[in-house]
């Protein structure tokens, strides 16, 4: 064989060798799964659910690998290593999108949802779905959305009427409508990480926080928290979300696996949370740590009438018809 012939032969054999070796040793995709939360919530249960759906219907095609209590990533940098491709999906509560997208502040909007019933018609209708897309510019996708519930506040001190919150320090998620909304009442927000809201409590760093029953619950906060007010004054739900690149980047028949495994995961997601909102209510009840303050209609009002005004501050960033569109949903 002439050398130039034996060179382009060998060239070939080395090609086709390493196209072998790509297809023989190409394994499953692996998906990462980052959330903050213990795996006793609706969103841990959901995660490990989609997991164990996944892996059956896609034997050795799709391996779910799921990383709870910020073991990964915390919050604040969860969607940064998404974008980046070290973790490939995430479910951050809707008021950790601020950076990325500005109509999901919808979400936060004190007194805008009556009940959970009232958040799925609006997020099941064409404002919520559309919704779902608004961070493709930033290279995100919206799969769906995950209920948690309605937040209580909690404090050190009870919490009856909007000036007993007054000059208090509450953690908030990295919201400006959540700052806003306790800035309405005279008190000091500030924005922290879920991890380490905990600490910043037990410590008496700051003076209360608001959250739902589940993660008040499974975190532990009403150990170190001395009054929950039953306010169900906001939301905390959440989307799942992946880069565009990675979902694009899967054939369409694991995309659609993919995907009808997570929408059967959120339906048992959302069955968790109603359930651990009666029960987990009940257990902190039960624990005697922490006492409960229900409010009257009348006290109720009072933190209403503060709250609200929030909601024009944030329309134009929002949309008005977002908006009418979640008030609607409430009928
Ligand atoms: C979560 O449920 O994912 C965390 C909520 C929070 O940061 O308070």
């Amino acid at each position: 064989m002439k050398k130039s012939n034996f060179l382009v032969f060998s060239l070939v054999v080395a090609v086709a060798l390493m196209a072998f070796a790509t297809v023989s040793f190409a394994g499953p995709v692996v998906i990462k799964f980052s959330h903050v939360v213990a795996e006793n919530t609706p969103k841990g249960q959901m995660a490990n659910k989609f997991k164990e759906l996944v892996e059956k219907r896609l034997p050795g095609k799709v391996e779910v690998e799921v990383f709870p209590n910020s073991q990964l990533f915390g919050d604040n940098k969860v969607l940064e290593a998404m974008l980046l491709g070290d973790v490939h999906m995430a479910a951050p509560s809707l008021s950790k999108f601020k950076k990325y997208t500005k109509s999901l502040q919808l979400y936060d909007l004190p007194f805008l949802f009556k009940d959970m019933d009232a958040v799925s018609t609006f997020q099941n209708g064409p404002y919520g779905q559309k919704m779902l897309m608004s961070l493709k510019k930033k290279g995100l996708v919206g799969l769906g959305y995950l209920h948690n519930g309605l937040k209580q506040l909690s404090s050190s001190s009870p919490l009856r009427v909007p000036a007993d919150a007054q000059k208090k320090k509450f953690r908030i998620m990295s919201s400006d409508v959540l700052a806003a909304q306790f800035e309405a009442v005279g008190a000091m927000p500030l924005k922290k990480p879920f991890s380490e809201v905990f600490t910043l409590l037990q410590t008496r760093a700051i003076d209360g926080q608001e959250n739902t029953w589940s993660n008040i619950y499974s975190k532990k906060f009403f150990e170190v928290q001395g009054y929950i007010t039953e306010s169900n004054h906001g939301l905390l739900d959440y989307m799942i979300v992946t880069s565009s690149e990675f979902w694009m980047g899967l054939s369409d028949d694991l995309r659609t696996g993919i995907k009808a495994s997570l929408d059967e995961a959120i339906i048992f997601g959302n069955k968790v949370a109603a359930q651990k909102s009666v029960e987990d209510r009940q257990k902190i009840i039960d624990s005697k740590r922490s006492k409960i303050i229900q409010l009257t209609d009348a006290e109720r009002q009072l933190w209403v009438d503060k709250m609200k005004p929030v909601w024009k501050k944030f329309e134009g960033q929002i949309g008005k018809d977002y908006i009418d569109a979640a008030i609607a949903s409430n009928k």
